[in-house]
């Protein structure tokens, strides 16, 4: 079942996330949903604070490809272990940001531990897009959006406009 999507400002997603520490039925189903919300929207990355879950569960998909096979991934407390010093910039964006992107600069690559659907931990290494946007999800259960990384002038510029969207949306 697709789930709506906060978009910012919501005081849900300035939040830190409590780790999830028993699988319920009720959180694989929550992965499930939100896999199905992300690839309708469509994004390459969804946090469960985006969907108003204050929970540490993010899922993504950074195949690209035109006709390559989904490459669905769901990690439950994910955590950085390690991280490059070599640095990648990305033009990223966010689905609670909607038609906003900015450079973000982050390390290329990642150690990344993590629980899967299945309660087994899982450890591997990702780099390129993946790696970003494994970082980008993890920010989000901490509270902070790509946008946190741009100056105060553009973050605001951007937040003026997505309030403004919001009061468009209550509108119709
Ligand atoms: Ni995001």
């Amino acid at each position: 079942m697709k789930r709506p999507i906060l978009i910012h400002p919501d005081p849900r997603l300035k939040k830190v996330c409590p780790p999830v520490d028993d699988l319920s039925d009720d959180l694989r189903q929550l992965s499930d949903d939100m896999l199905e919300t992300m690839y309708d929207a469509p994004g390459i990355g969804l946090a469960a604070p985006q969907v108003g879950v204050l929970s540490r569960l993010i899922v993504l998909d950074c195949v690209k490809e035109e006709g390559a096979a989904p490459h669905p991934v769901v990690m439950f407390n994910p955590e950085v272990v390690a991280a490059s010093d070599e640095t990648n910039v990305y033009e990223e964006g966010c689905l609670s940001i909607p038609e906003e992107y900015a450079e973000v600069t982050r390390p290329a690559e990642v150690q990344v531990r993590w629980i899967d659907q299945d309660g087994h931990p899982q450890q591997a290494g990702f780099d390129g897009l993946w790696a970003t946007c494994i970082q980008h999800e993890i920010d989000h259960l901490n509270g902070k959006l790509f946008i946190d990384y741009l100056g105060p002038m553009k973050r605001q510029m951007i937040t003026r406009r997505m309030q403004k969207l919001k009061r468009g949306k209550a509108r119709a």
